[in-house]
């Protein structure tokens, strides 16, 4: 059964509306809006297909992709390609995103004013890439999406609804690198994924006003309070 999740506890300061994503890369730029600016490489935006129907979030950046500048490109990043192979997906078709642009130093847990300021951004490549399935990596990224505390041992393997959306936690492709058992639940819950996906193509076949009114423009979860 579902689960329906209120979304991410108030930690955004601010929103932002943008026309499109290059125009809020643009608004992003060379970001120092917060203390991570002065060990990263580069800010690391996302990647992919702007209207992709399937959006990644994960934690931040690590060290590789802070020097190339996309997301997921070390050893976790080239599980999560094979595990989209698995079910005939590439990388190019999905989006990739993380909760943090920029590196933290040295891999270090997220920080709340960090997290606080990089939300808007987050919420609005969302709206903008408006998919029909986001799929959070990890505990991190899964607890901040949700708005919850429970862990991704609990979570994984079904959808939950935040904000009218579709959301499939999964274990962090990282973590089925230390663990390789993870890898068995990685796969199981991409051939879900699939399932989901073909689902939902097969229902825009049969009509394409099943979707409620407005669920386009939906943003995925609310951003309330301020830090
Ligand atoms: N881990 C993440 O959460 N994101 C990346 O981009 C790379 C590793």
């Amino acid at each position: 059964m579902e689960a329906v999740h209120h979304g991410v506890r108030g930690r955004g300061a601010h929103c932002v509306t943008c026309a499109d994503l290059t125009a809020l890369e643009e608004h992003i730029g060379d970001c120092r809006r917060c203390p991570l600016w002065e060990a990263r490489t580069r800010v690391v935006f996302g990647v992919g297909d702007p209207h992709a129907r399937l959006l990644f979030i994960g934690e931040a950046p690590g060290r590789n992709e802070d020097r190339k500048g996309e997301p997921f490109v070390g050893a976790a990043g080239r599980l999560l390609d094979e595990l989209l192979t698995s079910i005939d997906i590439d990388r190019s078709q999905v989006y990739i995103a993380n909760v943090l642009k920029c590196r933290p130093p040295g891999n270090r847990n997220p920080q709340l004013a960090e997290i606080g300021t990089c939300t808007p951004f987050l919420a609005e490549q969302v709206r903008l890439i408006d998919p029909v399935v986001i799929v959070t990596l990890g505990n991190f990224a899964t607890k901040h999406i949700l708005g919850t505390d429970e862990g991704i041992t609990q979570l994984r393997g079904r959808f939950h609804i935040v904000g009218g959306r579709q959301v499939l936690p999964i274990f962090h492709p990282a973590a089925a690198l230390y663990s390789p058992d993870k890898r068995q639940y990685l796969f199981a819950d991409f051939a879900l994924l699939r399932d989901t996906l073909d689902g939902v193509a097969q229902l825009a076949r049969v009509s394409a006003t099943a979707l409620p009114a407005g669920a386009a423009g939906r943003l995925p979860f609310e951003i309330e309070g301020s830090l």
